[in-house]
């Protein structure tokens, strides 16, 4: 067999050489053609005061074959074999997937890497380490690193907190290791979600761009590596607590899959890659149906439930069209207020003392269907279960972990405590005709221990498995992901959760970058967008009806807005924004997403585009007053340029306040070849801040 892998796929080759007895990844990137790799052209001089052979820096990075930084598997047994070198025992080529088995005899341990490169040119790695030993392997890390171009020149990743989830941060890549760290226990509002490394120069729209994603919702790291010898390399890395990972003689640890997408075509193109990738799973939500219209009361009620005021909130909304109507936090146990209830997923005789049915009945007597909050993983030391079992949490050395939004973490790896949820979760989804499930998660998790031994791990694991189950037992059930907003949201919960709560913050100016940054990975479809009440109760800012709901029209669009004080032109106008919606939900979920090159200060744009390049639809965003009094043009990208495109303005949510005597003269339509509306643009008309229009392009048929 030949010493060369090539894997290849809508426009990326992935080679590698196994001619030095390990995998050596020679090349991620570009398609290149079939012709086969002589790895001569890639051995390395010998530089003086260095190792007399070159080295060739396989996947395992093994210290033993004269790689001095970090290897790919940190682990040791009894303090013994904590250097490995594997030697490739067999590789199995099929299709776009490659499997390589690699065996230290001495040390007593196998690693399998798989890398299946999809039909939409994105990059599965997945790895995982097995103990041939009698005695325990104590794994450390399981480090997926790919090598990335030398030209690369700049990292981008995405930091936040709550409220502010998935900030830009763009800098030169130095030597050394750049590293982002998730250890809250969960994915986490800082989770980078994706980092970039950059040729020079790359943006939304152009130049070549590599990107790593973990797929995982526990403890996370991510980094981008330039070496002293100048190579540069991306990893990720499930981050494991001491002893978290002992494998017993014949176990073995799967580390979470890595995703890793190359584009040619700058950031959107890799974004579009991700897009393709996730849409084209068979249990992705908009294969099965359109993603209804949703209000969730939360902001609308907070924990004041009452019949009278939640049935005036179904009517007002069953007649703007929403088809969806959740339930939010307040329901259950003694859960008045966020200080208690946490555990006890029993209906509140208190607040509903004929059950949920009068409710649920309304609602869908009104034509929508019914959902339900829940925070499985969470108790308050303030309920029934953590009186009656205070030692299902999880915890370390006899301490009780300080709170956290005065609530504690249950221990899903405790069978009892597992049961418990589901049982009572179950029973309430068997009990009333639930469609949907929001799944919040409000606290990161401190002294996360399973018997005294490091479990954040078990509980990731666990909480799939608590969907998968929910799932299996009550089909066509949907469940949100939430975490105080977006605080889990990444490709390893899009496995088991059909839709991600963005952010708490519903205010539609920080939504405008929120959406824009997290859908680089997610598609929109799967982000909850809410049309928030006018005075964003995250920031207190004021907006205008149209800013907020043009703004949420990006994602899965919703409302989260006391409706009953609406007034009547705001309801006209939000029945003919759902209308809207309705009429170009299916572009809106599976088009191209454009971001194009805007200032991202002062203005921004962002757009779908059909497959077919036969129409799209643009928002257009004034962020900030303009530096100049007229600003810089509107450029639609994406669009075939050849095509002729029919431009026009449109307005289904109202008119954007302006400050301008006249408007642009294409607001009533325009033509244009899709070339020119990519370079040159449309002049754009003079917004105040905050405020935004929506554009429409339709291809003429000449
Ligand atoms: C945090 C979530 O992000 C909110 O949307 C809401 O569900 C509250 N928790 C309820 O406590």
């Amino acid at each position: 067999m030949s010493n060369t892998v090539h894997l290849k796929s809508d426009g990326v080759s992935l080679i590698i050489d196994t001619s030095a007895g390990t995998p050596v990844i020679i090349h991620w990137g570009r398609a290149v053609s079939d012709a086969q790799l002589d790895i001569t052209s890639q051995l390395e001089p010998t530089p003086h005061c260095d190792f007399d052979e070159p080295q060739l820096i396989g996947i395992w990075r093994e210290n033993a074959r004269g790689f001095i930084g970090e290897p790919a598997l940190r682990g040791s047994r009894l303090a013994r074999e904590w250097s490995h070198k594997f030697d490739l025992r067999s590789t199995e080529v099929s299709g776009q997937k490659a499997t390589f088995v690699s065996v230290d005899a001495e040390a007593e341990l196998e690693v399998v890497a798989k890398f299946e490169l999809t039909d939409q040119g994105v990059l599965k790695v997945s790895q995982s380490v097995t103990n041939l030993g009698l005695t325990e392997f104590n794994v450390e890390a399981l480090t997926a690193f790919l090598p990335v171009p030398d030209y690369t020149k700049e990292v981008l990743d995405f930091h936040g907190r709550w409220m502010r989830e998935r900030q830009p941060q763009r800098q030169p890549i130095h030597v050394g290791q750049w590293v982002r760290e998730g250890r809250e226990g969960r994915t986490g509002h800082d989770f980078t979600l994706i980092q970039f490394a950059l040729a020079e120069g790359a943006t939304y729209e152009r130049g070549e761009a590599w990107g790593l994603s973990l797929a995982w919702s526990g403890n996370n790291r991510q980094l981008v590596e330039r070496t002293a010898i100048g190579r540069t390399f991306m990893a990720a890395n499930e981050l494991l607590l001491p002893g978290e990972v002992v494998l017993a003689s014949g176990e073995t640890y799967q580390a979470p899959t890595v995703v890793a997408v190359y584009s040619a075509a700058g950031i959107d193109g890799a974004s579009d890659r991700l897009h393709r990738m996730v849409r084209a799973r068979a249990t992705h939500p908009t294969n099965i149906r359109p993603r209804p219209i949703t209000l969730n009361v939360w902001e609308a009620v907070y924990f004041d439930h009452n019949y009278d005021k939640l049935a005036e909130l179904a009517e007002a909304a069953a007649k703007i069209g929403v088809e969806r109507f959740v339930l939010d936090d307040g329901w259950f146990g003694a859960r008045r207020d966020d200080r208690a209830g946490l555990g006890d997923w029993v209906v509140s005789a208190d607040v509903w003392p004929e059950g949920l049915g009068k409710l649920v009945d309304k609602v869908k007597s009104e034509g929508m269907e019914f959902g339900l909050w829940f925070e499985g993983e969470m108790v308050n030391a303030d309920s029934d279960l953590f009186r009656a079992h205070p030692d299902w949490i999880l915890h370390s050395g006899g301490r009780i972990p300080p709170e956290f939004r005065t609530q504690l973490v249950l221990d899903l790896a405790h069978p009892g405590a597992y049961q418990h949820v589901f049982d009572q979760v179950d029973a309430i989804l068997s009990s009333y005709d639930i469609a949907y499930i929001k799944w919040d998660h409000n606290r990161v998790l401190t002294e996360a221990s399973h018997l005294g031994q490091a479990a954040v791990r078990k509980q990731v694991l666990a909480i799939y498995r608590m969907f998968d189950e929910l799932k299996a037992a009550h089909p066509g059930l949907e469940i949100e992901s939430c975490a105080s907003g977006g605080g889990r949201i990444d490709l390893g919960m899009i496995e088991h959760a059909d839709r991600f709560w963005t952010s708490d913050n519903n205010d539609a100016l920080e939504r405008q970058s929120i959406n824009r940054y997290t859908s680089i990975v997610i598609p929109p479809e799967l982000l909850g967008t809410h049309i928030g009440p006018t005075k964003a109760h995250s920031t207190g800012r004021t907006h205008s009806h149209t800013f907020r709901a043009i703004t949420a029209l990006w994602g899965h669009a919703g409302l989260e807005w006391d409706l009953t004080e609406a007034s009547e032109d705001e309801l006209a106008l939000l029945k003919s924004w759902a209308d809207y919606y309705k009429a170009n939900r299916h572009l809106l979920h599976s088009g191209r997403t454009v971001r194009g090159d805007q200032t991202e200060t002062e203005s921004q744009t962002y757009g779908v585009v059909a497959r077919d390049g036969s129409q799209a639809i643009y928002m257009y965003a004034a962020l900030r007053p303009s530096e100049f009094s007229r600003p810089a043009n509107i450029r639609l990208t994406g669009l075939d340029a050849e095509a002729t495109y029919e431009v026009k303005l449109v307005e289904p949510a109202g008119a954007a306040n302006a400050m301008q005597m006249l408007p642009p003269k294409w607001y009533s339509g325009v033509r244009l070849s899709g070339g020119l509306l990519a370079s040159l643009g449309l002049r754009a008309p003079v917004l105040r801040p905050e405020q935004a229009i929506l554009i429409e392009a339709k291809r003429i048929i000449e």
